[in-house]
């Protein structure tokens, strides 16, 4: 069904990690290919907020409409970063540079889009973890946790990911749930969704992890349903730097990420393609890129 604008697509990307030189190329090279084309940006962007402020100025003055969801780089208060807030008072000190920008973050309103494919409800999601996405046999986050550092797989979010005034990223990670689906609740119920989120919705999708430990990093058991509950058309996230599309329900999961230049340098297929959320490519590809 063609919107009342019906020339654009909405694109999506992640993990654009632009402290690396050879990914603020990619960014550099990132264009819209019409002008009604809207951006979806699923988080790591980079560590500083100077990082992140760069490349969504130069993706907002280049297409119609940039959204944003946060990643865990953007919430470390990372050694050398003159921002020191944590938490958060990081979060919406980002919030706060987005807006400036133009960009449409969590705390928005969830905007329509009417191009090709529309119309949907596009809702920006900030989730984090839990650490319910745990190994067989490990029972309890601090088991899990203990695993991860015998093994010597551990998130840096562990050091420069602080939760405050949360008592934990699990308590930070209930609150945004909890509101969350409170808002997506509340959403014009005759439009279907795309879902953006840094972390991926379903464990499913940390299966192909290199270290399966890391999932605990990675999401929450509580979204396991929002694809089909919130009607979502599309999932968009990032955060396994696993580029790929998957079927979940019926409903199409798109990872997104760039990824280091270590990871997308030995690919056949050139970084920095925008992936197609919307219209529905034909003939999607049902798994990697
Ligand atoms: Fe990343
Ligand atoms: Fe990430």
């Amino acid at each position: 069904m063609a919107g009342t604008d019906s020339a654009g697509s909405l694109l999506a990307i992640s993990d654009l990690h632009v402290r690396h030189p050879e990914n603020r190329t990619i960014v550099e090279g990132i264009r819209p290919r019409t002008p009604q084309d809207w951006l979806l940006v699923a988080g790591d962007v980079g560590d500083t907020v100077a990082e992140v402020e760069w490349a969504l100025r130069l993706l907002a003055d280049r297409f119609a409409r940039v959204v944003w969801s946060p990643g865990n780089h953007e919430l470390w208060t990372p050694p050398g970063d003159p921002v020191t807030l944590r938490g958060a008072a990081r979060y919406a000190h980002l919030v706060e540079l987005c807006r400036d920008l133009g960009v449409v973050t969590p705390e928005d309103p969830y905007p329509v889009w009417q191009g090709r494919g529309g119309p949907v409800t596009v809702a920006p999601l900030f989730l984090l973890y839990d650490h319910s996405w745990r190994p067989d046999g490990f029972d309890t986050p601090e088991a899990a946790l203990a695993e991860a550092y015998r093994t010597g797989i551990v998130c840096t979010d562990e050091f420069l990911l602080h939760p405050d005034p949360y008592q934990s990223r699990s308590a930070w990670c209930a609150a945004r749930v909890a509101e969350t689906a409170r808002r997506l609740a509340e959403r014009d119920p005759a439009l279907p969704t795309v879902l953006m989120n840094h972390w991926p919705l379903v464990r499913e999708v940390t299966r192909v992890l290199r270290y399966p430990i890391f999932a605990q990093w990675c999401g929450t058991d509580a979204t396991a349903d929002w694809h089909v509950r919130f009607d979502a058309a599309a999932v968009v996230y990032g955060h396994l730097h696993i580029p790929r599309t998957s079927w979940h329900d019926g409903v199409r999961f798109e990872e997104v990420s760039v990824g280091y230049p270590r990871e997308w340098q030995p690919r056949r297929v050139p970084p920095g393609r925008l992936r197609q959320i919307l219209p529905a490519p034909e003939g999607t590809p049902s798994t990697a890129w």
